[in-house]
């Protein structure tokens, strides 16, 4: 039995790079992807973070993940899934037509078209199906970079935990939008604000609990990780995170009622006041090896830091769901020294599920011949 998952076909039309690719591979547990710059490697890895609920793991709009200049203006990802014992097939597709310049400020709910089997399934439901983690090169200097990365990067990991997670976190983003673009209208309805704020308050305060008992659950499992990677804790860092952890739900849903309530009368004179909230929660780690805030460590070091939370992760995901999820790793190699790439693999080949990596020479990958692999080259866009 599979305790997690094993894409055995996925065929992509029209997605960036490619027109038509398709991948069958044979359940091989590790899937190794080698070429040039610019020959469409990351291209496949995102794809399947498409397949998840967090994905794509790059920042874009739907839009710019269709093909340019294709002669159907529709892209698809589709993909047959080996778990437990159980084959299914996910896809995805997107009408991009008209939609390349769609500017930020366009009001469009932007939505993939998503079907398991032969239903009709949400984002929010995908994680019933398959569950991505990833490492990409963004992540490089995830503890020293601006905030928005962390905060995706953990947004992903604890949407994979929980159920709902991400759906409230889309809820709660939206909800302060609806707010925001009210009072900057100000043709403000005072009644409405209240219920929309009360409705803010209870999403955020469920959102900041989950994180706190997220926290504590991963530096529980990075105690005892047992690898060569660093010995990591991490910190969420948020206003309302913090009060959690003291105070009384009720005294917290106080306060964040106030702040949001103090907010309205900033609007009158600024325009886009910053508002208090888990929106802006952050987190932070340290290197207990080094006794050292990771953000003050090598590029390498933070890199490590990376894996040793995606390896506790991935351990924690099979402790309470008893399912290892799939994992993307972008550029293994990357900043990486002999040793360290060398103990990555043989990490990454303990976990019984599928890992897909990708990386400029097969020569890199040497440790993956002879084991359950999938080498596949891509020279000169000749898999286009
Ligand atoms: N919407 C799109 N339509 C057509 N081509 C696209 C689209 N989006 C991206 N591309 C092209 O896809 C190509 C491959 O990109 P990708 O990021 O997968 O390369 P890569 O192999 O990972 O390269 P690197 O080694 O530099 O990371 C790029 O040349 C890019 O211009
Ligand atoms: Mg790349």
């Amino acid at each position: 039995m599979i305790n997690s998952y094993f894409i055995k076909r996925l065929v992509l039309n029209n997605y960036r790079s490619y027109e038509k690719l398709r991948i069958d591979t044979n359940l091989s547990k590790n899937i190794i992807i080698t070429g040039e710059n610019g020959a469409g490697k990351t291209n496949i890895l995102e794809a399947i973070s498409m397949l998840s609920q967090s994905g794509p793991f790059r920042k874009a709009k739907l839009s710019q993940l269709g093909k340019t200049n294709a002669n159907i203006s529709v892209f698809t990802i589709s993909s047959q899934i080996e778990s437990d014992d159980d084959v299914f097939n996910l896809g995805l597709s997107y009408n991009y037509t008209d939609k390349q310049n769609i500017s930020d400020d366009d009001d469009i709910v932007e939505k993939r078209q998503i079907i398991a089997n032969d239903d009709n399934i949400t984002v929010g439901d995908l994680q019933n199906y398959i569950r991505v983690i990833w490492i990409t090169p963004f992540m490089d200097r995830l503890f020293s970079e601006a905030t928005g990365e962390r905060r995706k990067f953990l947004d992903n990991l604890i949407s994979n935990f929980y159920p709902f997670y991400g759906v409230s976190l889309n809820q709660y983003s939206n909800l302060l939008k609806q707010r925001a673009k009210v009072l900057k209208s100000h043709n403000v309805d005072e009644k409405w604000l209240d219920a929309i704020e009360s409705e803010i308050v209870e999403k955020g305060v469920s959102i900041a609990a989950l994180r706190i008992e997220f926290e504590e659950k991963l530096n529980n499992i990075l105690k005892t990780s047992d690898n060569v990677f660093p010995k990591i804790q991490i910190h969420i860092d948020g206003a309302i995170e913090e009060k959690l952890k003291t105070l009384k739900s009720v005294e917290v849903e106080d306060f964040y009622k106030k702040s949001l309530l103090d907010n309205r009368e900033l609007f009158k004179f600024t325009f886009s006041p910053p508002v208090e909230g888990v929106h802006r929660s952050d987190f932070s780690a340290i290197n207990l090896d080094k006794n050292m805030p990771a953000d003050q460590t090598s590029t390498g070091e933070q890199k490590l830091a990376v894996i040793s939370i995606i390896l506790a992760y991935a351990n924690m995901l099979y402790l309470y769901f008893n399912k290892y999820p799939l994992i993307l790793i972008d550029e293994a190699p990357a900043h990486l020294d002999e040793i360290k790439t060398l103990e990555l693999f043989k990490e990454l080949e303990k976990l019984p599920t599928q890992v897909w990596m990708t990386g400029i020479l097969r020569s890199d990958f040497e440790f993956f011949e002879n084991k359950s692999s999938l080498f596949i080259e891509i020279e000169n866009s000749q898999i286009k």
